[in-house]
């Protein structure tokens, strides 16, 4: 029997993580809540839980910490899928916020995202054209691991 999944985004900078969202979500059909306008959801019935953001000063997005913290029920399977402009891992944020909820992470998938933030914009961004193809294809295979597919 396949994994019921959802996907909890944020991408308030350029959309770049929401492409890879979108990109799991087209093959897979997987339901992507946007955060930003979502607070609340029962996700009892989910098997597979994603949050997916961009690094802001460290952290996941707020609104993805907050409904993870507000939603997320005890003993699931969840995958976190971040960009930012250094492309590395930055997981504590979401980490701490479902402390006490015995997740079981079974992924994570960094990449790095287009940024101008600040003083960034002034030379053009960096990162520039990420997510790109590959990355894509990245996280395509990445939630094919997760899945068995
Ligand atoms: C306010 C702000 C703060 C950011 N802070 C970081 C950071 O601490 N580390 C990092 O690697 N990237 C940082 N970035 C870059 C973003 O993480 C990157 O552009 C990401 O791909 C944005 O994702 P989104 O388009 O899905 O929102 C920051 C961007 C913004 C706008």
């Amino acid at each position: 029997m396949s994994k019921k999944a959802i996907i909890i985004c944020a991408s308030t900078h350029h959309g770049n993580t929401r492409k890879l969202a979108n990109a799991i979500a087209d093959k897979y059909g997987v339901e992507i809540v946007d955060a930003t306008k979502t607070k609340e959801k029962d996700l009892s019935e989910y098997d597979l839980i994603g949050f997916a953001s961009g690094i802001y000063a460290g952290k996941l997005h707020q609104a993805v910490i907050n409904f993870a913290k507000n939603n997320l029920s005890k003993n699931k399977d969840v995958f976190y899928i971040i960009t930012s402009a250094m492309g590395k891992d930055q997981y504590k944020s979401i980490e701490t916020a479902i402390e006490g909820k015995n997740a079981n992470v079974v992924g994570t998938f960094a990449c790095k995202g287009y940024n101008t933030f600040g003083p960034f914009k002034l030379v053009g961004g960096t990162a520039k054209g990420h997510p790109d193809t590959d990355d894509i294809n990245n996280a395509l295979r990445f939630y094919e691991g997760l899945i068995g597919a």
